[in-house]
């Protein structure tokens, strides 16, 4: 099994970034998404911000990672814009499991109960936030410094670096049209029963 940073930081002999391969088959969340939005969102869509961030990092080193690219990007908004929607297409579709944890254990639990008093009210909240979110963007659950659960939207791209991120939801309409077309609040209900709590437990004590 690769880390995040191996999936995210996959390169050729060359130095440019590659897509690597998806950890589980892209039919294997039927049918909450579907085999056919993750041949376009991952295949196409992640593969075409990868694309960019390898024309736009012509003046980095080799050795360059996506999150050093999102950190050092300064000005250059279409460096930033493509390296972060990198990062968060993997974190993403890195969070799904049909065979996996529906519901929040252990510590991420605990949190949860802590920030929203309890799992439903933690959905609605992230089902208003991605309902909230004007044209595209994300919604991320992420761990502060100080240990508190903070949610958070970003409107087009945008990654959380200065927290630990846990759990992110795409509510660009490419993650959701081919399913439940104009339907964000279904896809989200879908996103939900999809997510692995195991991973986000794992994310949150890695
Ligand atoms: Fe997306």
């Amino acid at each position: 099994m690769k880390t995040f940073d191996e999936l995210l930081n996959k390169k050729d002999e060359s130095g440019n970034f590659i897509l690597s391969e998806l950890s589980y088959a892209n039919y294997a969340l039927e049918p909450l998404i579907s085999e056919r939005t993750l041949n376009f969102h991952y295949g196409k869509h992640l593969q075409a911000y990868i694309s960019k961030v390898n024309e736009l990092k012509k003046d980095f080193p080799a050795d360059v990672t996506i999150e050093d690219l999102i950190k050092a990007s300064g000005d250059n908004k279409a460096l930033f814009n493509n390296a972060s929607q990198v990062y968060n297409h993997y974190f993403y579709f890195e969070q799904f499991d049909l065979k996996g944890e529906h519901k929040p254990t252990g510590r991420i639990a605990k949190l949860i109960d802590e920030r929203f008093g309890n799992f439903d009210a933690f959905k609605k909240e992230l089902v208003d936030a991605g309902l909230k979110v004007f044209g595209s963007g994300w919604v991320y659950l992420s761990e502060s410094s100080d240990g508190k659960l903070i949610m958070e939207s970003f409107s087009g791209a945008g990654t959380p670096l200065d927290k630990k991120p846990l759990l992110t939801l795409d509510v660009w309409e490419h993650a959701y049209y081919l399913d439940t077309q104009n339907d964000r609040k279904k896809y989200i209900e879908n996103f939900l029963e999809a997510v692995d709590w195991n991973i986000i437990e794992k994310r949150l004590n890695g």
